[in-house]
């Protein structure tokens, strides 16, 4: 064997040599292993603790360092000074797969995670969206049921197409999304060849407190592109790391990829009167309405030094906003600002924010203490505010700068629909008007291969209503591409997998 140890060797995480990387100590080069080998036994029991829980949706990834700068005057929309012209802010991506766990591959069809965090001089931002502009429900209530009715039956463990169109069905404000899904957007070829949205309905504020509701655009100067069910079932075969490598390589070999950031922005009273509710995430903002508003270009540059320290601790929270910026009464976002910091007190530990992928590059004056793993700390200050100890608290007082005005019962009830508000007007659109011939056609195929993959009755008829209802022309082809097919499946027992589909369809 080559002696590949050099001469300074390695040493015990207390900074002492360590004895031997090879060689446990024990009685006589046959004997047994002895108890206070402490190196030994670090290095086994790390080892037993070098996984934390993978994300709970999202856990497939990967992502990349670079820099947001901004090169148009949008101050009248926003203070916030990332958004200012002229600055440049340093920050980190990660793109996912939703439903799949760590280890699954890449190119199957799913939603993608277009997570960003900017390490700006008011302390971190983080937009976590999509490559969609929509979502598949409206309410955070629903969230958990959603992803599990993606992820695996409880009795083999198996994905299942039956479990996840029965979700959609019962849940028709699905439909824009699930068409988004099974359009091109599904199977993006590369996560530099995909658009980013924030998804939700966010506010900006300017320097003068006035309040604005915006919709993140992030379009990539790549272009989009994307693969065939084909393709991707083949990939996903080949190379289940496909995207993961694409990203790393590009970035190794100089070649940055780039997105162009644009916003829609509603000025605040419109928001009273618009004729669909502009808090719904099943909706879009129509683009004549609200049209894009160019804010900067966001470059990665960067790849990580170490996977797990800077894209697997890596800490995400759309609730993670910084003065000039406010979330909005979407009730999914307002879930999801305490999901995100919970999970990651679970997933990464109770310090997770003093890791440095996750620290601010401002300093930290925060009145949370100790925890497992506090590594920060705050001396002998005082630890209560008020003090008298001359450490500074904060005072707000007053209508909040980011707040809205609300009344009303407590109630338990969905929006309150406005003119134009229903389920299917839109991905209506979608497939009419924006999707050509070429793409209502794989539609049909994708949705037909998905149906047949083991849907079976009532929730085949309820689906077929369903696509019936998005568009009436769509609907019959994927009917009678079904019922050329196969018939539904009895109403026991496992969904076989589908021909067209390798991996099941989230
Ligand atoms: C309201 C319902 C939602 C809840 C409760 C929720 C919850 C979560 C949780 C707990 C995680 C794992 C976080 C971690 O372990 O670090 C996660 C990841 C993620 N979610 Fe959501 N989510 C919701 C909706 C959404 C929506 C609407 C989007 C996009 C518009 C989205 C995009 C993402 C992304 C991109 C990640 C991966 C973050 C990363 O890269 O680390 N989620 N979500």
């Amino acid at each position: 064997m080559p002696d590949t140890k050099n001469a300074t060797g390695s040493t015990m995480s207390t900074g002492a040599p360590a004895p031997s990387d090879r060689n446990s100590l024990t009685i006589g080069a046959d004997g047994p292993i002895l108890l206070h080998d402490v190196h030994f036994l670090e290095q086994m029991a790390h080892f037993n603790r070098e996984k934390v829980p993978e994300r709970q949706p999202h856990a497939k990834g990967s992502g990349a360092f670079g820099v947001l700068e901004t090169t148009e005057d949008v101050s009248a929309y926003t203070h916030a000074a990332l958004f200012q012209k002229g600055a440049s802010t340093e920050m980190l991506a990660r793109f996912s797969t939703v439903a799949g766990e760590a280890g699954s591959p890449d190119t199957w069809r799913d939603v993608r995670g277009f997570s960003l965090k900017f390490y700006t001089s008011e302390g971190n931002y983080d937009l976590v969206g999509n490559n969609t502009p929509v979502f598949f429900i409206r309410d955070t209530m629903k969230f958990p049921h959603f992803i599990r009715s993606q992820k695996r039956l409880p009795d083999c463990g198996l994905r299942d197409n039956h479990m996840q169109w029965d979700f959609w069905t019962l849940n028709p404000e699905s439909a824009h999304q699930v068409t988004y899904l099974m359009g091109d957007r599904g199977l993006p070829r590369t996560w530099r060849n995909m658009n980013g949205y924030g998804s939700h309905t966010y506010m900006w504020i300017n320097a003068q407190g006035e309040k604005f509701w915006v919709k993140y655009h992030f379009i990539s100067n790549q272009g989009t592109a994307e693969f065939t069910n084909a393709e991707a079932a083949t990939m996903a075969g080949a190379d289940a790391d496909y995207h993961r490598r694409d990203l790393f390589e590009a970035i190794a070999r100089g070649d940055h990829p780039s997105w162009t950031l644009f916003v829609q922005a509603m000025p605040y009273a419109e928001a009273k009167t618009y004729r669909i509710n502009p808090f719904d995430l099943t909706k879009t903002w129509s683009h004549k309405d609200y049209p894009l508003i160019k804010v900067g270009t966001m470059t990665l540059n960067r790849n990580p030094d170490n996977f797990f320290a800077q894209i697997e601790q890596a800490a995400f929270s759309p609730g993670n906003t910084v003065p000039g910026i406010g979330l909005s009464p979407d009730k999914m976002l307002l879930g999801r600002a305490f999901a995100y910091n919970d999970a990651q007190r679970n997933r990464i530990g109770t310090n997770f924010h003093q890791l440095p992928v996750n620290q601010p590059k401002v300093p930290v004056n925060t009145y949370m203490f100790d925890g497992q793993m506090a590594y920060q700390h705050s001396g002998n200050a005082p630890v209560y505010a008020p003090n008298s100890g001359g450490r500074s608290w904060a005072d707000e007082t007053g209508p909040a700068a980011d707040g809205w005005e609300t009344d009303g019962d407590m109630v338990r009830q969905a929006y309150t629909l406005r003119p134009d508000d229903d389920d299917f007007t839109q991905p209506g659109i979608l497939v009419r008007e924006v999707f050509n011939d070429a793409q209502r056609d794989r539609l049909v195929e994708t949705v037909a291969g998905s149906l047949l993959g083991g849907v079976r009755s009532p929730v085949l008829e309820r689906a077929i209503d369903y696509w019936k209802s998005v568009d009436a022309d769509v609907g019959r082809r994927i009917e009678e591409c079904v019922r050329a097919g196969a018939a539904p499946a009895p109403a026991q027992g496992m969904g076989e997998g589908s021909e067209q589909h390798a991996a099941p369809v989230s």
